[in-house]
């Protein structure tokens, strides 16, 4: 299919400059040049206004785990659409997803949805408070845990203000986030078992939860070590501490979410992205004890949850239909896919001599540049300044050779992929880093 488009890239870029500030409707897609736009998606592949075609590894910020316009979610909106969009009174749809879901992961007992990863990590925290009657939470330094005020505190705190490396400073991310939101948030060093242990016994009575995405992709893609989440999880069960992951980008690692991948569980989760097929999603899901705090049927809710779009019928088919599709299987696809990726760059790199390191798993990879390998968001910070010429240049690189990443060079895959789109891949990550060095 190849459609004529009036506008180039480039032109289009030009006439949004009149309705979006700085020419971009999501801070995510503003790049410096322009990102190129989407004329239309097909699988594993986009197709830009300009002609282009690029492998898609970044599958709309790794939700799209089965690639574009898969035709059996598609179907399934499409027979939803017919019979409306969103009502004021429930529906199956959200019964099915949310038994779907509940399936596949032992602990989460019950289920909310919400709209998107933000909101589901804003009602995380929000849950965890009331269970708790506590004021703070602790989250690790660099983890981008989405736009609430509290989870995105030093979520990109930088060299002149993160403060000692065993004690990192309470950062805002937005001017004017107010005082009392820093003094409510305890920053971990991630996977520093002991520090992060004195930080969280030092604030424990004031306490309500402690958020870890076990894989944080901002903080360079790293797994967290079994005795860090170990840790986390003793101190909350002698502290009465609730434990929430932040599995909105990870619930794709694993059928079981990161429970599964990381051995470790959860109180409460929170989730997005892939369970909702494409459509927008945030889910809030755990053990029944802890998701009580929701029940409505108490005189006085402790904590009122609603939302004009929650639980969506369209949202709820094209998710149900995603996880139907993620099935053992498709898990096995991903995962030798990934290590084909993950293995494929190491090499890419050692025939050119390039100090280099991988990380991710399953579906996720991102190729860091330099020496020291990234433990944490300081290490693989310095790296991409200190190769800056590889690091800052390379996710555009890729672009010119015809794959799109995420920022910061980490991707994710699709199931739609074969081997022939990694040889793709691969070969554009040599050329990249020739094009660069
Ligand atoms: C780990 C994590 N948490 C939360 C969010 C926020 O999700 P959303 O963009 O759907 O609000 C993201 C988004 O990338 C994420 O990666």
């Amino acid at each position: 299919m190849n459609v004529a488009i009036d506008l180039s890239s480039k032109e289009l870029f030009a006439r949004a400059q009149n309705v979006f500030p700085g020419g971009t409707p999501r801070a995510a897609t503003f790049s410096n040049p322009p990102m190129p736009y989407v004329d239309f998606g097909e699988g594993p592949w986009l197709l830009t206004v300009d002609g282009d075609r690029l492998l898609d590894c970044s599958n709309n910020f790794t939700a799209l785990i089965h690639g574009n316009a898969h035709p059996k979610i598609n179907a399934a909106i499409q027979k939803q659409l017919a019979k409306g969009t969103a009502f004021s009174l429930p529906t199956q749809a959200e019964i099915e997803l949310g038994e779907v879901i509940c399936d596949r992961v032992d602990h989460f007992e019950a289920i909310r949805f919400s709209n998107s990863g933000t909101e589901a990590v804003l009602w995380a925290v929000k849950a965890a408070r009331a269970i708790t009657g506590r004021p703070k939470i602790a989250k690790c330094e660099g983890a981008y845990h989405g736009g609430y005020d509290f989870a995105e505190v030093s979520s990109s705190s930088r060299p002149e203000n993160w403060g000692r490396a065993d004690a990192p400073l309470s950062v805002a991310t937005s001017y004017g986030t107010p005082q009392g939101v820093l003094e409510n948030v305890v920053v971990l060093p991630f996977n520093d078992v002991a520090h992060s242990l004195a930080l969280l016994e030092a604030h424990a009575g004031d306490l309500a939860g402690v958020m870890i995405d076990p894989m944080a992709s901002r903080a360079g893609l790293i797994a967290a070590t079994p005795e860090y989440l170990q840790m986390i999880r003793d101190f909350c069960n002698r502290s009465h501490v609730v434990m929430i992951y932040d599995e909105v980008l990870t619930f794709r690692l694993a059928k079981g979410g990161d429970s599964e991948a990381f051995g470790v569980r959860s109180d409460i989760s929170a989730l997005g992205k892939i369970i909702g097929g494409g459509m927008p999603v945030g889910a809030i899901a755990g053990k029944k004890d802890f998701m009580s705090i929701f029940d409505n049927g108490a005189a006085k809710p402790k904590l009122y949850h609603s939302g004009t779009y929650s639980a969506n019928p369209v949202t709820m088919v094209a998710g149900k239909a995603a996880l139907e599709l993620l099935d053992d299987a498709a898990f096995a696809h991903l995962n030798r896919l990934g290590e084909r990726v993950r293995e494929g760059l190491r090499h890419v790199c050692r025939q050119r001599g390039i100090e280099h390191h991988v990380t991710g798993m399953s579906s996720l990879f991102r190729l860091h540049f330099g020496s020291a390998p990234p433990t944490d968001y300081r290490s693989s910070w310095e790296m991409i300044r200190e190769a800056s010429v590889l690091g800052d240049g390379f996710t555009q690189a890729m672009m010119q050779n015809g794959v799109h990443l995420l920022p910061i060079g980490t991707g994710a895959l699709s199931t739609v992929m074969t081997d022939e789109d990694v040889d793709f891949l691969l070969d554009a990550a040599g050329r990249s880093i020739d094009m660069l060095t």
